[in-house]
């Protein structure tokens, strides 16, 4: 049976886009795959927190040379690794912050990013060991990223999100991305419905 990890991020409740169209996904595969397990994280309810220099040393320390306090520093981590590493697939909602990633997913990736767990380094190699799962990231934004619009260029977050997942061996990427939220109600609702079709399309085919 495939294993679901869904993650929504956004600060807000029920007036969270991102929230509403991951929902949307969530329910529209689940209408096709009933069989498909669940596992649901709200950073909302759940804040992740900052990484510290106690976390990296405890991280940079070999299994069998931690002490039980630098176990303990490591404890949540090892929740959000073992939950993203024994997933297939993982769907993360993600508004965008100032042009790129909100600091709680942030904070989340920091969490996840876990030598000897989702990277190692091999004779001067990084190489990704969360390899074969398949991520969607629906994105939100306040504003446009198309050609000619005054931003165009300025999404750090897409990338940023391609990298740090593709550091940890995730070739399958995909993005939903709903523009111009904040620009009228007649730009959000072309906005919403644009990435509409686009999830109900990729919920067809991913
Ligand atoms: C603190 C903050 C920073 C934001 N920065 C950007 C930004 O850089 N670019 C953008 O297009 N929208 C920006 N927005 C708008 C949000 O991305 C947009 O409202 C989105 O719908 C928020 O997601 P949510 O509805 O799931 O909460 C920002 C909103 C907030 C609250």
């Amino acid at each position: 049976m495939a294993n679901i990890l869904h993650v929504d991020s956004s600060p807000r409740g029920e007036r969270s886009r991102s929230r509403l169209l991951a929902r949307d996904f969530m329910n529209a595969w689940l209408d096709r795959h009933p069989d498909h397990a669940v596992t649901y994280r709200d950073l909302r309810m759940t804040p992740v927190p900052h990484i510290t220099e106690e976390w990296i040393a405890a991280d940079f320390t070999p299994p069998e040379a931690l002490t039980s306090d630098m176990a303990g520093l490591l404890t949540f981590s090892d929740e959000l690794v073992n939950e993203f590493l024994a997933a297939d697939r993982c769907v993360f909602s993600v508004p965008m912050y100032n042009f790129g990633i909100p600091s709680n997913f942030k904070a989340y990736i920091d969490q996840v990013v876990r030598v000897g767990r989702t990277f190692t380094l091999d004779q001067g190699q990084f190489r990704g060991l969360a390899q074969g799962k398949k991520v969607v990231f629906i994105t939100t934004r306040g504003v446009a990223y198309g050609p000619g619009s005054p931003f165009e260029g300025w999404d750090c977050l897409e990338p940023a999100l391609r990298y740090a997942f593709r550091f940890m061996g995730v070739t399958d990427l995909q993005f939903i991305h709903a523009n111009g939220l904040d620009l009228g109600d007649e730009a959000e609702r072309r906005g919403l419905d644009a990435a509409q079709a686009r999830l109900q399309e990729l919920v067809g085919s991913w």
